[in-house]
């Protein structure tokens, strides 16, 4: 039988758990962290972010997709990214990041972002977390798509994107239903200028350079998650969510240690 004792600790963790997930709930909304995509050219970041965002209710922003939108558009910042994409080089940080803050500070507070491409630099690591924390919010996950060069090659040379709103397709991996259509709204497919080898070679030789350095910038701040990307799409999703409840579940249990720690022996 239980004794008395017993029974208030079990209720107390039962109700400790109870209303850490309730602050958390409030810290985060529904679902509303705020989540980093990392990884090479051709590793899945705008795939996987496609799925994620609806699946958890995030708003997808993919630098990459700013830059195409502003180049269809030929507005002046459109024009001055066009030369550095199609080279395949970064974008300069003072282009890129105020790009970027500008429309994060732009979305619903209450909303979670799930951001695809950036940071791809320390600077504009550095930039996002001071932006986030005027607007009181903070980067809550970091997950890198570990995946090997020869299959992003593979995947680079197979993909095509479409015209109205950049659905991204695989002549391999994840055919149009109609050759050269968009299944989702029926625009035309087309291959992305940089995705030539020149250029691909040179995006990859940047990536496992400079932005692999970002992998220890969050690892810093005990917010990694390295997964393997290197499976097919669904398993990498399914992957990809399991890795960002256990990271819930992680803080949940890391704040249960610091409140019972301040509470009386007894506890
Ligand atoms: P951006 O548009 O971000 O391109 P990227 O980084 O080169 O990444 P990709 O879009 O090529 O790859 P992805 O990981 O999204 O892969 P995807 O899901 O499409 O940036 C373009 C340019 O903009 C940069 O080069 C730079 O100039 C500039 N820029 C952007 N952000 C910047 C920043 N922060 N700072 C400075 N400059 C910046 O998948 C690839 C293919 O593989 C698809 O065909 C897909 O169908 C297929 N696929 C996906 N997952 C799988 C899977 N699991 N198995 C098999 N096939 C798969
Ligand atoms: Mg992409």
């Amino acid at each position: 039988m239980r004794t008395l004792f017993e029974g208030v600790t079990y209720l107390f963790q039962y109700t400790e758990e109870w209303a850490l997930r309730c602050v958390i709930d409030s810290l985060w909304g529904e679902n509303g962290m705020n989540i980093i995509l990392i990884g090479a050219q051709g590793s899945g970041k705008g795939t996987q972010a496609g799925l994620l965002a609806q699946e958890l209710e995030l708003f997808h922003l993919a630098s990459g997709d700013l830059f195409r939108q502003e180049m269809a558009e030929e507005t002046e910042l459109g024009v001055k990214a066009q030369a550095f994409m199609d080279r395949g080089e970064l974008v300069p940080d003072e282009i890129t990041i105020s790009m970027v803050l500008n429309r994060i500070k732009r979305l619903p507070v209450a909303q979670g972002v799930l951001l695809d491409g950036f940071p791809r630099t320390i600077p504009q690591a550095k930039a996002l977390d001071s932006g986030l924390q005027t607007i009181a919010q903070q980067i809550d996950l970091a997950v890198y798509l570990d995946v090997p060069r020869e299959e992003l090659l593979d995947r680079l040379s197979g993909r095509y994107i479409c015209q109205a709103h950049q659905h991204v397709y695989n002549i391999n991996s994840k055919p149009s239903r109609v050759p050269g259509i968009c299944d989702i709204d029926g625009s035309e497919l087309t291959q992305r200028s940089d995705d030539t080898g020149e250029a691909i070679q040179k995006r990859l030789d940047i990536f496992f350079a400079e932005t692999i350095r970002l992998l220890d910038y969050y690892d810093r701040q005990h917010k990694l998650a390295q997964i393997n990307g290197n499976q097919g799409i669904y398993q990498v999703q399914d992957t990809l969510l399991e890795t960002i409840e256990q990271h819930q579940d992680a803080v949940v249990w890391q704040l249960a240690g610091s409140f019972s720690s301040l509470l009386p022996k007894t506890f």
